[in-house]
């Protein structure tokens, strides 16, 4: 009697431990790790959230996504010191982020602390090809 069940317990063993397995390796698939937070620097991230990216471009030349939208405008290309209407210094873009272009699609970002302005002044300077 004892040896006909002998078996079956090896069997059943055997499976316990291969569903474990199983469902070990179910629940690593299913909760990957999560990913590494990314950290944009404090002036770059400025520039993205304050949407200068998208009328601006990436690299300062004026191809951002929503460029084609602005109609008849002027864009400067801050890589290009020559380019620059209202000055290329950093006290003149700050002013032209302050005060905006009236009459333009460059409004006034008088809402922006004057930390966070001079950091984007940097940033615009720091694409300048001298
Ligand atoms: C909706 C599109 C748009 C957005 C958003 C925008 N700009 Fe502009 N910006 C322009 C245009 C167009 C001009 C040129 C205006 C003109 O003189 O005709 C300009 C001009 C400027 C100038 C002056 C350049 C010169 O000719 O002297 C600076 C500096 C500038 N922008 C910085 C920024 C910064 C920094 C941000 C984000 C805080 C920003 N802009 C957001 C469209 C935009």
């Amino acid at each position: 009697m004892n040896l006909l069940f002998y078996p079956c317990y090896i069997i059943s063993l055997i499976s316990c431990i291969f569903i474990q397995c199983n469902s070990e390796n179910e629940s690593a698939k299913k909760e990957p790790p999560p990913p590494k937070a990314i950290t944009v620097p404090f002036p770059e991230a400025m520039y993205i959230q304050n949407g200068c990216i998208s009328c601006h471009g990436p690299e300062g030349n004026g191809r951002g996504t929503r460029t084609h939208l602005l109609k008849n405008a002027r864009i400067p290309n801050f890589q290009d010191v020559t380019t620059y209407v209202y000055g290329s210094s950093k006290e003149n873009i700050s002013k032209s982020i302050q005060n905006g272009i009236p009459g333009t699609f460059m409004k006034s970002y008088s809402h922006m602390r004057k930390n966070e302005i001079d950091a984007l002044a940097d940033y615009i300077q720091k694409m300048q090809k001298k």
